[in-house]
């Protein structure tokens, strides 16, 4: 077959040249935008950068024209999607096939584009012969295959897939015919071989699930820093890039590239898409184009992300949906060869597509608590809008982001019990914009093993009125806040502080010493709690007659002063009392209790 000098090497200039003269770019820097980008194919924008936009293809699918017409105007490299695999290539032992990998060849060379090959060695489409040989036959068998398949391909691939997916999830490696035929080393082989076949070849391991970091990724950088340092000939790593909206997006995608590079190697994403369970909707298209647009940002800030392949750029000849039951929609291009918003957004990410989005979304509305335990929050909020398109917010606690959705309600878990947080939200864009934070809204996790707290339209507030905790007096200062958006009448309302008798007496005094509403309109009465808990035996009710009026919304009662004795004004121990709290001003109290017609409507119950 006529040959194809090696792009990004000397004929990559070539090709490169090639394609920038005929749009008029003019030759730009790695690195450099395009000032003038609308109109651009996503390989010409990635060629601005210095790197390659390529898809998957198959044989089949070159029947298509109105697939093969984006396929071969849009990408600048492609792979096949299988007429490479061994089970293809080599069927029977020493019966060679290349007819369905010589097609897809063919068209590169029509379209200018160079090809990625994939692959050579794999557990997966692995004919049954190879995993039947004996174990002394395998490493002769394979590398024949590798010799044979590399030795047709000579210059006309610009990198391999060499060994693919050679490590389980966990970070061990996978037991296959190579695996159990000649341990590890059985890598280092085949990039031997495979050089030795094609020496101008860039020879890679290509792996799923090590796009970001995590075990297995953390097994292959070993592998590749063991491969380097023994001098095989290694010289990239793909990542496969099979994402789904369905679950976070990998932890450190760049720092993860990242380290490969430093160790001087190529790094690709070879096989990307992000499929959803179906049907689709316009937030999980918003939430699948943002993947795309952080997978783009993270190749463009990696010196050494030679480029990005999908794998198939179009839903209807995606793997995904016979693959992952119920799901797919996980590629650039719709069913009917529509551009989607992850499209848009991966142009707009390799600086195409008229102008960068600049326009943040309005900030979320309305956010509430929905519920709590005593290990969690919930939160729901309104939709923000904005002039392309939200694809998600990021929820924060503090200034701390605890978590990001595609949806409108988050729940924020592994929280401590009886503790107030907290909470705003901000919208996202496929451009990256991010809105203006929501207002804030508090909430307070049960107590563990508690009640939850109430949700009615009164709090109560503490301050604590009493600089001797272990004297023979209690004085907690209480006030009712009306927080809802109607008055309450008062003599409805009771409030209960916590406390433990603590010895002597069994009998109590309580009284008021001043009440903003008047000590004649407020009744305070000790009960005994019939089951004592850690920190209260009692509780003081503090409640008020009807003289005591109305609370208007927004409203509070002003402070009511309260004062506990026992009959033989035996010495408190405060500290360890549920309620009790040392601040002096009136601040939320969680540990104190009110109720409105007996319903608990703030405070968690001791
Ligand atoms: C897939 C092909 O797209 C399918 O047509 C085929 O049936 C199975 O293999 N990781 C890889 C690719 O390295 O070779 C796989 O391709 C997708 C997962």
């Amino acid at each position: 077959m006529r040959s194809l000098l090696h792009p990004l090497r000397g004929g990559g200039l070539a090709v490169a040249l090639a394609t920038l003269v005929t749009t008029g770019f003019g030759l730009l820097a790695a690195g450099t935008a395009p000032a003038h980008a609308q109109g651009s194919t996503l390989n010409q924008l990635a060629q601005a950068h210095g790197r390659y936009f390529g898809s998957a293809t198959d044989n089949s699918e070159l029947n298509d024209s109105a697939y093969t017409a984006v396929l071969g105007s849009e990408f600048g490299s492609i792979t096949p999607g299988n007429s490479m695999k061994w089970d293809t290539t080599e069927p029977s032992q020493g019966q060679f096939n290349f007819s369905g990998g010589d097609a897809i060849v063919q068209f590169a060379q029509a379209h200018n584009q160079q090809v990625r090959g994939h692959n050579l060695v794999w557990h997966s489409q692995l004919p049954s012969w190879v995993s039947s040989l004996p174990s002394s036959q395998v490493q002769a068998a394979m590398e024949n295959h590798i010799t044979k398949e590399a030795g047709h391909y000579k210059g006309e691939v610009y990198a391999w897939d060499v060994v693919n997916e050679p490590f389980n999830d966990d970070g061990t490696y996978r037991t296959d015919a190579f695996y159990n035929a000649m341990g590890k080393d059985y890598i280092a082989d085949a990039l031997r071989t495979a050089h030795a076949a094609d020496p101008g070849a860039k020879l890679y391991i290509n792996d799923y699930n090590i796009d970001g970091t995590g075990a297995k990724a953390d097994a292959m950088y070993q592998l590749a820093s063991d491969l380097k340092k023994q001098g095989v000939p290694l010289d990239g790593i793909g990542f496969q890039g099979h994402l789904a909206v369905q679950y976070s997006f990998p932890s450190n995608m760049q720092q993860n590239l990242q380290r490969f590079a430093d160790l001087g190697l190529d790094v690709a994403f070879t096989e990307l898409d992000v499929r959803m369970e179906l049907p689709a909707d316009s937030a999980k298209l918003a939430a699948q184009a943002d993947y795309y647009r952080q997978v783009t940002d993270a190749c463009l800030a990696v010196t050494r992300c030679v480029g990005i392949t999908v794998w198939d750029f179009d839903d209807k000849y995606s793997w995904v949906p016979s693959t992952f039951s119920g799901q797919g929609a996980a590629d650039l291009y719709d069913e009917n060869l529509q551009t989607k918003p992850a499209y848009t957004a991966v142009q707009t990410a390799l600086g195409g597509g008229g102008g960068t989005d600049t326009t943040p979304p309005s900030a979320p509305s309305g956010l509430a608590v929905s519920g709590t335990t005593s290990s969690s929050v919930s939160l729901k909020w309104s939709a923000s809008t904005d002039d392309v398109g939200v694809t998600g917010y990021d929820v924060y606690r503090g200034s701390t982001k605890v978590g990001s959705t595609t949806s409108t309600s988050y729940t924020d878990s592994g929280l401590s019990a009886s503790t107030t947080y907290s909470y705003t939200v901000k919208a996202k864009d496929a451009a990256g914009n991010v809105s203006a934070a929501s207002g804030a809204v508090t909430a307070t996790t049960a107590a563990s093993g508690g009640g939850t707290p109430g949700t009615g339209a009164v709090k109560v507030q503490y301050k604590n009125n009493d600089s001797a905790p272990t004297d023979n007096q209690i004085k907690p200062g209480l006030r009712v806040v009306n927080t809802g958006s109607d008055p309450v009448d008062l003599s409805k309302v009771t409030i209960r502080y916590y406390f433990t008798g603590d010895g002597g007496s069994s009998t109590f005094n309580a009284w008021c010493d001043y009440a903003a509403v008047g000590c004649s309109n407020v009744t305070q009465k000790v009960v005994a709690l019939s089951s004592p808990k850690s920190g209260a035996d009692h509780y003081v009710e503090v409640g008020f007659t009807s003289g005591a009026g109305t609370l208007a919304a927004g409203a509070n009662t002003g402070d009511i002063q309260n004062r506990i004795s026992k009959s033989d004004w035996s010495n408190f121990s405060e500290s360890d009392d549920y309620s009790y709290a040392t601040n002096t001003a009136y601040a939320d109290a969680t540990k104190v209790t009110v109720y409105v017609n007996g319903t608990l409507a703030s405070g968690i119950e001791p």
